[in-house]
């Protein structure tokens, strides 16, 4: 099906030309472009067996569409061309992924579905030749590993020799592990160690697992499936988050602190990583969630990815920025300074259903606010915070269509808050003190709820500076 009506299509944020995505696979640097693949549906606007969609950039920012890189047409990947990485080798752009194969012959064993490690390797970046003696990894045969579940490979390399970890869980399912494996020549890969496992509430499988030194730190990123609400926390069916530690080369070994989140929002998952030449790590995420209402596939497409985001370790935790590249997409900008103000008020040239907004507010003068976006008569979407509280909650009970209700996070106590948004037609993210917290959310308005009001909750209402801008397109409009 074709898109058929644009009113939640991305203006710059990377979705299908139609159709059904999710994960981000792929992501890498090659020969002058940047490449994302993504799980991709490419017949329907449901999920469907997995192809990888491509697109490509020259600066992040600016995507054009290629053609589907790989499709599950051999037997090892009958069910599914699954989710997994990009990188380059000797001018050789390689990618990793899951074969999918339903399997009812393996149904009395608990499970009806195998996976296995496959590779492709490509000379452009478009046309991808897959390895002709795939599967290369199969399922480790131990009582420690799930039959079933064991994918989402991603490979890096650290020395002279190249490390893969892949998504598991345990065979009673009750905990996610991450495996690690070795490899020579990217090639022959030997199982080296069950490199983590969940303890307590982290879930009882681990999706999706990034790997890489961030500032000096050894960071473990994955997306673990059912982790119990806790009060106010994990309120999404499932997460993305990391761990921050350091791995043992020579044992395979990780050690690491506390489990948190990489985005508190309702829509994120399955983020993927990848270091840029500059030295940047650069992540990307599926900006939707299993579960939830997805109110464009009305329209022909389903999905879209979060913008790009930079990493930095600091403080013990993980922060993310909008990589600096977006600022190419702004056409014009309002700015105001020293706004004081005690009424719920709106800013001439400050609305509209696409845009980017930094606003830095005095928390001294400002107890709490509200910030109401996509606003109109019987629309909204809702910000808030509350200084004395810390938290900081976005509330979608009146954003248009698809979910409701509310997700929050809790502030570091400051004198000053910095807010970061980007509106795209379905979608906000909002990166609070300079990506100390992200919250990202689907909304689904009515195209004429464009105001942005912003409301003193506590009487006063202080901003040092605002700033608007209208942004250009990042990808081609179906
Ligand atoms: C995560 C995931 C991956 C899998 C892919 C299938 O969202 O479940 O584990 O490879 O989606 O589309």
């Amino acid at each position: 099906m074709s898109v058929t009506n644009i009113r939640w299509y991305p203006k710059y944020h990377i979705a299908a030309p139609e159709n059904w995505i999710n994960d981000p696979n792929g992501f890498c640097y090659f020969k002058g472009d940047y490449h994302l693949f993504y799980q991709h549906h490419p017949y329907s606007v449901n999920w469907g067996p997995m192809h990888w969609g491509s697109i490509a950039s020259k600066d992040l920012v600016h995507w054009k569409h290629l053609p589907i890189a790989l499709k599950p047409d051999e037997d090892y990947d009958r069910d599914g061309c699954f989710s997994g990485c990009g990188i380059e080798k000797d001018g050789k752009l390689y990618v990793f992924y899951t074969g999918n194969m339903h399997t009812p012959e393996t149904a009395d064993l608990g499970f009806d579905y195998v996976q296995v490690q496959c590779f492709a390797v490509s000379e452009d970046g478009v046309n991808f030749k897959k390895y002709p003696d795939n599967a290369i990894i199969l399922v480790p045969e131990t009582d420690q590993v799930h039959g079933g579940d064991f994918r989402d490979p991603k490979v890096w390399k650290h020395g002279d020799k190249y490390y893969m970890v892949v998504g598991s869980r345990t065979p009673d399912k009750l905990l996610g592990q991450i495996l690690l494996y070795e490899s020579e020549d990217i090639i022959h890969w030997n199982f080296k160690s069950i490199m983590s496992r969940a303890e307590g509430n982290q879930g009882s499988m681990w999706e999706c697992p990034n790997f890489a030194n961030i500032d000096g730190k050894d960071i473990l990123i994955f997306s673990p499936q059912d982790v119990k609400r806790e009060i106010n926390n994990y309120m999404n069916v499932y997460q993305s988050g990391y761990f921050i530690g350091k791995l043992d080369y020579d044992t395979g070994i990780y050690t690491h602190g506390e489990f948190a989140l990489l985005d508190y929002g309702s829509d994120f998952y399955a983020p993927q990583i990848t270091q840029i030449p500059d030295g940047r790590t650069v992540m990307v995420a599926w900006l939707d969630m299993w579960a939830s209402p997805m109110p464009e596939q009305a329209d022909g497409w389903a999905g879209m990815m979060t913008l790009p985001r930079e990493l930095h370790v600091k403080d013990g935790k993980v922060y993310s920025t909008p990589i600096k590249e977006l600022e190419s997409l702004r056409i014009s900008e309002t700015s105001y300074e020293d706004k004081i103000f005690y009424e719920p008020t709106k800013f001439e040239g400050v609305s509209g259903d696409i845009g980017e907004l930094i606003v830095n507010i005095d928390l001294k003068a400002t107890e709490e606010f509200e910030i109401d976006l996509r606003s109109s008569a019987d629309e909204k979407t809702v910000l808030t915070y509350n200084a004395a509280l810390q938290l900081f909650k976005i509330n979608r009970d009146k954003s248009g269509e698809g979910g409701k209700g509310e997700r929050e996070c809790s502030i570091l106590p400051a004198d000053k808050m910095k807010l970061h948004i980007f509106m795209d037609r379905s979608s906000i993210e909002i990166f609070i003190n300079d990506g100390e917290k992200v919250m990202s959310a689907r909304i689904y308005p009515r195209d004429n709820s464009r105001d942005i009001v912003f409301i003193p909750t506590s009487g006063t209402f202080k901003i040092d500076s605002l700033k608007f801008y209208t942004l250009g397109e990042g990808i081609p409009q179906p």
